[in-house]
């Protein structure tokens, strides 16, 4: 199986902003795999992509607060670690919220939880308001000056006001009608997720 560096990959950790362009090289993954969490494919044809070929993401390196992007469906998917203060935050702004318990908003089963997420500190989102499908800005810092004493980290979308918490749920009072969704996702070792399938495609295939 090939290996290579899919389509960008954007980290943002709140302090640092990176964007790496598209590149084939795999030896460009070691020169930055030190310092940058890296995405590798199935290597899926053009074709297969734009039908929805599954993405495969390497999250050994994604430290706490950090967010990688990886584009699956023609779409942003948003991979985030989240610390344990950040998961207890969750709970204590439920009050808050539309759609504490996502029952109106989309996402696979094994996502509809309060971390809405296999993994509790690893949120994996399309990164699309659900208002018209602007693309949200992360805010992970706690009591933004512009945002409010209450904001306790999340996802702010700049086109209309929309806010979203930790775990994509959408802030009661605004535009967004829905939680942000989550893709399909499974784990396919300690590292490796992949974006677009999940147990279920694996016991009907
Ligand atoms: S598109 Fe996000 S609030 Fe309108």
């Amino acid at each position: 199986m090939s290996e290579k560096v899919v389509d960008a990959v954007d980290m943002d950790s709140g302090r640092r902003k990176l964007l790496i362009g598209a590149t084939s090289a795999l030896g460009a993954v070691g020169m930055v795999g030190a310092a940058i969490p890296f995405v590798r494919s199935w290597n899926p044809s053009a074709k297969a992509k734009a039908a929805g070929a599954p993405v495969q993401a390497d999250i050994s390196q994604l430290e706490e607060g950090q967010k990688l992007v990886v584009e699956w469906r023609g779409r942003p998917v948003w991979l985030i670690k989240r610390s344990q203060e950040a998961l207890k935050r969750l709970v204590a702004q439920e009050g808050i919220l539309r759609d504490p318990q996502s029952t109106d908003s989309k996402q696979p089963g094994y996502a509809k939880n309060p971390h809405r997420s296999v993994r509790p500190e690893v949120l994996v989102l399309i990164g699309l308001c659900t208002h018209l499908g602007c693309a949200p800005v992360y805010r992970p810092e706690l009591e933004a000056a512009d945002l409010g004493k209450d904001w306790m980290g999340g996802f702010f979308c700049p086109c209309h006001g929309s806010k979203f918490d930790l775990a994509g749920r959408v802030y009661k009072g605004v535009p967004a009608p829905t939680n942000l969704d989550v893709p399909p996702h499974m784990y396919v070792s300690n590292d490796v997720i992949v974006i677009g399938k999940d147990a279920d495609d694996e016991e009907n295939a």
